[in-house]
């Protein structure tokens, strides 16, 4: 983090990484963030898992036990929707989510033992890739699901490298189901990540805070302010601090200070929409074939099954 953050500061146009955001407060002020109603995202995924979790195990074309494996599991409230509906589709499955921390796998896993106790669940706790080596070396069909437009944080580049680093890991009957925030009304987009509660700012500003508790830093949170924009020819929501006066910013660990220019910004994240064709352009520029888009009553959001392209 003390390397990544003083790459960050230190580069001409500063920039924080958003896989800081999530330390505990964090993590909890994204719940937070799921529960806004600004914040359509959540709903329209457990909408299309919710009505359509049959439909998608149909597509799946699998005959007998099978592999759930999601890569990122978090608390897994939209998954549960998508495994009870396999479950009353008669499917034989174990749900295996894999995620780095070992108290949201926990969580999780009580979680199901209560709510879906005829589920079977092997969780992992690790790299998402280490583990999906693992449980690929099992004699089983995979579901692969990376859910909840976690590849919009991705800027292109590395968002085709995880999907081709994912690919490279399905055998020919293997699925990838992959949430994507879609494009829409940018009034719509511009609200989810500017909320009339403040909780996206807070969510932002607490990268300062860690810092600070984390890294010994000396930011004011007084002195910087949140700033988001939606582009809607890109498709990037990118959120910032802004410093609101020239200043210092001394870091403890760093043994270094940073300069701020009053406005100067802090790039904190991208959060990018899609179109259906750039779904698929960049499902079949990686290896992917076979495409079917799982979407929600007001096409907001889609879910989409890929499979991993066979040349025979
Ligand atoms: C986790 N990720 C998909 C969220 C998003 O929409 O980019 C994180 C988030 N940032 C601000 N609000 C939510």
């Amino acid at each position: 983090m003390a390397e990544d953050v003083m790459e960050g500061l230190s580069s001409t146009h500063k920039y924080l990484s958003s896989k800081y955001f999530y330390d505990d407060e964090g993590s909890r002020l994204f719940q937070k963030i799921m529960a806004l109603p600004e914040y359509y995202l959540t709903n329209c995924e457990l909408e299309i898992l919710q009505t359509q979790g049959q439909e998608i195990y149909n597509s799946l074309h699998f005959d007998g036990h099978f592999n759930v494996v999601e890569l990122g599991a978090g608390d897994g409230s939209k998954t549960v929707e998508l495994l009870k509906a396999f479950t009353q589709a008669g499917a034989d499955f174990t749900y295996v989510p894999v995620d780095i921390s070992e108290e949201a796998i926990s969580f999780l896993q009580n979680k199901l033992s209560k709510n879906l106790p005829v589920v079977k669940t092997h969780p992992k706790v690790g790299d998402y890739f280490e583990m999906l080596e693992e449980i690929q070396s099992e004699h089983v069909p995979s579901l692969v699901l990376f859910l909840g437009s976690n590849i919009g944080n991705y800027p292109y580049t590395e968002a085709m490298e995880l999907l081709l680093l994912i690919q490279k890991q399905l055998r020919a009957q293997d699925k990838l189901l992959i949430g994507y925030d879609l494009k829409k009304n940018p009034h719509t987009i511009a609200a989810a990540y500017n909320d009339t509660n403040g909780i996206t700012r807070a969510f932002n500003m607490n990268l300062l805070t860690r810092f600070n508790r984390e890294l010994g830093a000396d930011f004011n949170l007084d002195q910087f302010e949140f700033y988001s924009h939606y582009n809607p020819e890109t498709g990037a929501v990118k959120s910032y601090l802004v410093s609101l006066i020239k200043q210092e910013v001394y870091f403890n660990v760093l043994e270094k200070s940073f300069h701020f220019e009053k406005n100067e910004l802090i790039y904190t994240e991208l959060s990018r929409k899609y179109s259906l064709n750039e779904i698929e352009e960049m499902a079949s520029k990686t290896g992917y074939s076979c495409t079917q888009h799982f979407q929600d009553k007001r096409n907001f959001f889609s879910d989409s099954l890929l499979c991993k392209e066979t040349h025979s």
